[in-house]
């Protein structure tokens, strides 16, 4: 299950971890490790991606974009196979939402039912999680952060990072990504800030109060 605070998501289970980002111009992966201090930045390579191969997030050769991440972890000597990435673009949708008060097995149900009122694209045709932020303002409804990326998208990044050799542990989405890995956590102002990635095949807007994600495109 996703969690839409800032503090809450990659879990750093293990003491090292690896982090990468299959941009559309670059490629990019690094090796953390956690240390007393934090989290401290053991290795990192970036190498380019062949122009045309990512196209709005959709990886469309994945054994050549496969051959590319290859290359990087072998150009940062990196040898962990288990791997974290985020994914972004427009088949990628994170909206927070109401429902009248439920627990959290039915807000499952009611997800899959309600889902085509907030994507762009066929349910039926996504990988949909969610994380129930608490009580909305308006008395008997929560709010639920819901997450979807379409099957392409992902089933792209999974097998590009296979054709790697490698192993995707767990698949976030950039804008919660982007937030943690500012240390955003350690904010204590409740005002609503926002950031902008300008990247060269996707653009992320978040705003943001406090540790917690309001809204993002
Ligand atoms: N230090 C820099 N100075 C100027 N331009 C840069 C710098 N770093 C990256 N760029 C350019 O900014 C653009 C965005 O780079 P970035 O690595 O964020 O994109 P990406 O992650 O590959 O793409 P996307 O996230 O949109 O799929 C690229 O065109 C890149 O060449
Ligand atoms: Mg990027």
């Amino acid at each position: 299950m996703i969690d839409n605070s800032v503090h809450g998501g990659i879990q750093v289970a293990k003491a090292k971890g690896i982090g990468l980002d299959i941009g559309t111009s670059a490629i990019k992966a690094i090796e953390l490790q956690q240390s007393p201090a934090g989290l401290e930045l053991l290795h990192y390579a970036v190498l380019p991606v062949p122009a045309g191969t990512i196209r709005n997030g959709v990886i469309t050769n994945p054994a050549d974009i496969g051959a590319v991440i290859k290359h990087v972890f072998k150009t940062g000597k990196i040898h962990d196979k288990e791997v974290y990435v985020a994914i972004a673009g427009q088949s990628v949708v994170v909206r927070q939402v109401r429902f009248p008060n439920m627990p959290a097995d039915e807000v499952h149900n009611a997800i899959q039912w309600e889902a085509d009122k907030y994507l762009p694209f066929s349910p039926e045709e996504a990988v949909i999680d969610f994380h129930i932020i608490g009580p909305a303002e308006s008395e008997g409804e929560i709010e639920v952060m819901l997450v979807a990326a379409q099957n392409e998208l992902v089933n792209s990044h999974v097998a590009a990072i296979e054709a790697a050799g490698l192993t995707p542990v767990a698949m976030d989405v950039q804008p919660f990504a982007i937030l943690r890995s500012l240390g955003l956590e350690s904010l204590e102002n409740q005002r609503c800030s926002g950031l902008i990635d300008i990247g060269a095949g996707t653009t992320d807007v978040v705003i943001f109060k406090g540790d917690s994600l309001k809204f993002t495109r």
